[in-house]
């Protein structure tokens, strides 16, 4: 059944929730794959539209998959086709396709990528970076040509991390004879897991101090089996949700990874204890905080808009600085539309906590603004959540986790 709408009958939020896979590593993952030549196996695979989606283009450009239970099994035999299908508009990591094309067939004819609208999403890092490995790059409306008669090891400076940029290079370098080198590469963990991937399978791919991967090959093995890190995001979600809770354990997670939003949670004073595979997270009485976005290891600017519902309700102003996109700030025309004393500032959220927010249908624009308005709808259940295809873009059996844990609501 296709839902659009949630509506929260009762919330007594207590248990415990398994985190799933990562989405952010599962993509480029999948897409690496591709470039090998010997059948893989992926554990811990979230089982959400993205990841379904970019699951459709390489069925239809010829490659076998399985995927049941989180498992992904991935027969690689892809075609040399044109991708130029609908679903390739409709996410973003359908654009990891075209280092995997070059790799293999020395071209590639896409359609621009889809994704999130969170303002001006260029892809010139991932363009500059394919002409130094000797890729000559044409676009026409809304489709790019890449051709590549004789790809060669190359340096690549970009000027700001960017993740898709540093996966799309590291997949190519790791087809192309010799050393190839990315500076001020993505510091992400997500990065972490593609290079060990990669080093299980068919290359060898290392960090040199933080921001500087170095790619050679060879290394090729038989057969790849590997599990993909949890999903750093959807932990702080549920970390999020534990804060209106009697006590929420978040289970299967790497604490590591959430550094800095740890730290964001104990600075506003937030009931939080942290063990080695798990959080727990009880109702808290917060207090207002300033917070900035940015590469890893700072809070990322998937993780931020969750905390506005929050901070809307907290005495005294907060400030939240957007250090990534140009444009992701839906959520507080949401929550003005409630009341919220919240207003945009160039780069700046600034939010002056109050207490007599309405109830309104809520209608979110991208996936964390729709997780942010699912939490909003968990603390104000007179509120309705819409646009819920946006929430299945990237939170594996969400419905079931949230009755597992007492949320009572009806979808329609
Ligand atoms: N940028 C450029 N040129 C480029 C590439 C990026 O100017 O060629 C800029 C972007 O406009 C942005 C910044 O660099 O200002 C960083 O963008 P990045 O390339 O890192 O983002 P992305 O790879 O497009 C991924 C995730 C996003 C997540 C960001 C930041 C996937 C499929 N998407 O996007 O995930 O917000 O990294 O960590 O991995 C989400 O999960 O909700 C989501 C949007």
């Amino acid at each position: 059944m296709k839902v659009m709408k949630m509506k929260v009958l009762d919330s007594k939020i207590k248990g415990s929730v398994k985190i799933s896979g990562s989405k952010n590593s599962s993509l480029p993952i999948i897409a690496a794959s591709l470039v090998s030549s010997v059948k893989t196996t992926l554990y811990n695979v979230p089982n959400i539209s993205d990841i379904n989606n970019l699951l459709k283009i390489i069925n239809k450009a010829g490659c076998d998959t399985s995927f049941k239970n989180n498992k992904l099994v991935i027969n690689n035999r892809l075609n040399d086709c044109e991708l130029l299908f609908d679903e390739v508009k409709k996410i973003r990591a359908s654009y990891y396709l075209m280092s995997v094309f070059i790799a293999l067939f020395g071209k590639v004819t896409i359609y621009y990528p889809g994704g999130c609208s969170l303002g001006s999403r260029p892809i010139d890092y991932h363009l500059e970076g394919f002409k130094a490995a000797g890729c000559v790059v044409s676009e026409d409306g809304n489709v790019i040509k890449i051709n590549a008669s004789k790809l060669k090891p190359f340096i690549y400076k970009m000027e700001r991390k960017s993740l898709g940029a540093t996966v799309n290079l590291i997949i190519l370098a790791s087809k192309i004879h010799g050393r190839s080198v990315i500076k001020n590469a993505s510091t992400e963990p997500e990065i972490d897991d593609l290079i060990d991937f990669i080093n299980k399978g068919y290359s060898k791919v290392y960090r040199k101090g933080s921001d500087i991967i170095v790619i050679g090959n060879t290394n090729i093995k038989d057969k790849i089996k590997h599990k993909v890190i949890p999903d750093r995001i959807e932990c702080f979600t549920y970390m999020c949700i534990g804060l209106t809770s009697d006590k929420l354990k978040i289970k299967n997670i790497n604490p590591n990874h959430l550094t800095l939003p740890i730290y964001y949670f104990k600075e506003a004073n937030a009931n939080i204890k942290v063990y080695k595979n798990s959080i727990v997270v009880k109702r808290s009485k917060l207090k207002s905080i300033t917070g900035c976005s940015g590469d890893y290891p700072s809070l990322s600017t998937d993780q931020m808009p969750l905390l506005y519902p929050f901070f809307s309700r907290v005495d005294g102003i907060s400030v939240f600085t957007e250090g990534i996109f140009e444009n992701r700030f839906n959520v507080c025309d949401e929550l003005k539309r409630k009341g919220a004393c919240i207003n945009v500032e160039k780069n700046k959220v600034i939010i002056n906590g109050c207490s007599d927010m309405k109830s309104n249908q809520l209608y979110p624009k991208d996936l964390r603004a729709a997780a942010s308005l699912l939490i909003e709808c968990i603390i104000d259940q007179k509120s309705q959540l819409h646009n819920l295809y946006y929430l299945e873009r990237g939170y594996d059996n969400i419905y079931k986790k949230l009755k597992k844990i007492g949320l009572k609501f009806e979808l329609e």
